[in-house]
Parts: C-alpha cells; structure tokens; sequence
C-alpha cells in the first residue's frame, strides 16, 4: 500500500479504519490481494445494496459492454437510459402511485441535493431551507450547507449560508412531533426566519448515527411544510432502494415529498447514477440551466434496469430486508444487554443498524476488533459512536448469522 499512502492525498479515511489492499469481491464479501475474506456489513456505504459483482447484473453489464453499445452520452437519447425510465416509471412509481419527472443531474448523491435546492429556490424564488441536526446530505457547497457535522462544514473554507438547521425527531425528547417552535417562528411578524424555499430531511440519518425519524414526526413535519408552502425534500440517497424495507424509505409514514433525491444504489452494481425525483408541476429547468458531463451513465442505466427487474418486480426482496432486520435487531438487542457496564443503544429501521457507545472511542475500538475478525463495519455519529450495520440486502441467512456473531465477539473483547 506504499505508493498510495505516499501519492493519495491525505484526505483519504475508509483505508486507514481497514489497512488492507482488497482484490475481488463477490456477493457479501471483500478479499484482499493474499485472499483474505472480509465480511462487508459497509456495502459501499449503501452503494452496494445487491452485493459485489452480482451475477444477474453482470451478466446484463457484460453483454452490453461487449455489444459495444454507447457508454457515455451527456443526456442524449439512448436505448439503456430508455429502458431505464421504463422500467423505474412501470416496477417503481406507478405501483406506489407516484408522479415525478426524472432529473439525472451528476452521478452523486450530493449532485441529487444540489439539484434539488436549486430547484427548490427557482421555484419558490425563496432563499432559505431548512435542514436538520444531525443530518448528512453531501461535500458540495449547497449540500454542505445543510449538513450538520461541525467537521465537513469547517472543510467549506466560505461561510455557509442560507440554510437553517431545526432540531431531528428525539433532540427534544418529547413523545410527540412537536413542530410549534418552528410553526411559531414561520408566523412571527416580529423577527422569525425569511420563509424557506424547502426542508431537506433523512428519514433515517444514516451517516448521522443511524437516528431513526418516527412516522408521526416525519407527518408533522410534511404536513407543516404543506401548510406554509414548503417544500418538501426527502433525501433517499442511502436510505432509498430498499434498505429500509419498501423501495423508497418514505413510504411506511405515508408521505409524497415533492421532491426526491436518489443514488448510492440506484445502479444496482456500484456504478454511478443519481436521480433527483421532481413534482411534474415543479419542473421549471430551462434545458441546460442545470447540466454536467457525466450523468446518465449508461452502463449505470443497464445495470440499474436489470436490479429493477430483478429485485423490484414483486416485494420478495421487501419481505426478505424486513425479516433480516428483524433478526439483526434481536440479535443487537440481546448483545447490547448483555453487556451490563457498558451503555450501548440498538438502533435502526429495516436493514440499517447501529450499536450506538457513549463514544467515538469505544465504537472505533469494536470496528478495528471487527476488522481483525474479518468483518468490516464503520463508525457513524456526531463523536463516530455508532457502529453501524450496512450488509448488502443480498446477504444470506447463514452470512448475517455469521456477522453478527463476529460482531458480537468485537464488542466483548473491547467492553
Ligand atoms: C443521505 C445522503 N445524502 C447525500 C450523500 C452524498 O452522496 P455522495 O457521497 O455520493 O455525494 C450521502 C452520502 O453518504 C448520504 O448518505
């Protein structure tokens, strides 16, 4: 790893938490160049929510790459970007009776924010959004602003303006979704915020420390958005395409954001794709206003269709995430009170889990004993102190049984 540690900038961070030089991958796990197996519960950080090298979608990537069909396109017509919105209209929105237009900005998640809040001010012709503690939403300026984490923002290097954060479901502790303050606010006439052109909220705040927002409280906060003319974003970046059960992760609390960012694992094979999601009504973009070289990567496309097909034509796999996340949150729950002295907090939604410490310290201690077990879990959090569970959606049984039990040991031999 000599050369990469001497020429790759400083800025890098997932290798120094796993000093290893990985190879190949295939399904659930990792192996590095002298072929030791590592157990992925980081899954790309949500990129990889059908595994590594997925057969069916390789075999659909292979066969399109060696047709030598059209790779790179900006946003012109082609047969895979076709098939694609075919198939996401046709398996996703119209089953759960949605409308949006589909905007490929840059193939990032935090190109989908981007998108999004610049939407949202031409729409609205407003300035201000409303963001949320805790929340994660990207490293571009825009998508920075609305970030929590004092760390990222510091990087800005410009004063971030325009966005003002309100405090996630729990902050307050109250059992209710109690939105007066900031109802109070709005209706000031004696010195409350501009009125925001959007709120941008997780439903589960993933690199916020796996922070579960209730149903009611994301009700609350959709239906005080209608009521002053906000709108609304959900950012489904890694919470979306499943990995809270139902494709979108909105779903359960019943909501209808006006607009949705999407990407991580839209692609289905870790290629890069985002989607920004668009109220049809919403969709004022003059042609080009917002643009950019890479989106709508067709390989993307190819492999992204295929995981749709696959994986979203009936709810198998909806049922399958909910029942191994059923399993996980036992299994954390039984481990987390087992260990009497040591305050660890199970958290989580379909297949997304956390053992929250009291530290960063303590978390990271169980991710490097993880790690020398062969399993690869990351620490998430304001101080990194959840440990955070990500498997691929594709894990077997036998594979989450054995993760959890590596698990299990990392956090015995620390505590
Ligand atoms: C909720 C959410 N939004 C946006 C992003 C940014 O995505 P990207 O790193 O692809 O720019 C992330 C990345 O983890 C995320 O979790």
């Amino acid at each position: 790893m000599g050369i990469i540690t001497a020429r790759e900038s400083a800025v890098r961070s997932y290798c120094r938490a796993w000093p290893a030089v990985f190879d190949r991958a295939a399904g659930s796990w990792l192996y590095d160049e002298a072929g030791r197996a590592y157990l992925d519960f980081f899954a790309g950080a949500g990129a990889l929510n059908y595994g590594h090298n997925n057969p069916v979608l390789k075999e659909a990537l292979l066969g399109y790459l060696a047709g030598d069909r059209v790779i790179h396109s900006l946003d012109m017509y082609t047969v895979a970007k076709r098939e694609f919105l075919a198939a996401f209209g046709e398996l996703i929105l119209q089953p759960r009776q949605l409308d949006y237009r589909v905007q490929f900005p840059g193939p990032g998640g935090a190109n989908a924010v981007e998108a999004a809040l610049k939407l949202a001010r031409k729409v609205t012709g407003r300035t201000e959004v409303i963001s949320f503690t805790g929340a994660f939403h990207g490293m571009t300026l825009g998508a920075l602003s609305v970030t929590g984490s004092p760390f990222h923002r510091g990087g800005a290097g410009v004063p971030l303006t325009h966005a003002t954060p309100m405090p996630f479901d729990h902050t307050l502790g109250g059992p209710a979704p109690d939105f007066r303050w900031l109802e109070r606010l709005l209706a000031s006439r004696g010195g409350g915020p501009d009125k925001p052109a959007a709120a941008i909220v997780e439903t589960v705040q993933g690199e916020g420390g796996i922070r579960v927002a209730r149903p009611e409280w994301l009700r609350g906060l959709a239906d005080l958005c209608q009521r002053h003319g906000i709108l609304l974003i959900v950012d489904d970046v890694q919470m979306g395409c499943g990995r809270t059960g139902p494709f979108f992760s909105f779903e359960a609390a019943g909501l209808r954001p006006d607009i949705v960012c999407l990407s991580k694992s839209i692609g289905g094979y870790g290629l890069p794709l985002a989607l920004t999601l668009i109220r049809p009504d919403l969709d004022i973009w003059e042609p080009g206003e917002h643009n950019g070289t890479f989106r709508g990567v067709n390989p993307a496309f190819v492999t992204g269709t295929a995981t749709l097909r696959t994986y979203w034509r009936d709810d198998a796999l909806q049922r399958s995430t909910l029942a191994k996340g059923q399993r996980a949150a036992a299994a954390l729950a039984a481990l987390a009170q087992s260990i009497p002295g040591t305050p660890i907090e199970p958290r989580g939604r379909g297949l997304v889990h956390c053992l929250a410490f009291e530290d960063g310290e303590l978390a990271g201690k169980v991710s490097a004993a993880a790690f020398e077990r062969g399993l690869l879990v990351e620490t998430a959090g304001p101080q990194g102190e959840a440990v955070k569970l990500l498997p691929p959606l594709t894990i077997t049984d036998a594979e989450l049984g054995q993760g959890l039990e590596l698990l299990a040991d990392a956090v015995r031999s620390v505590c």
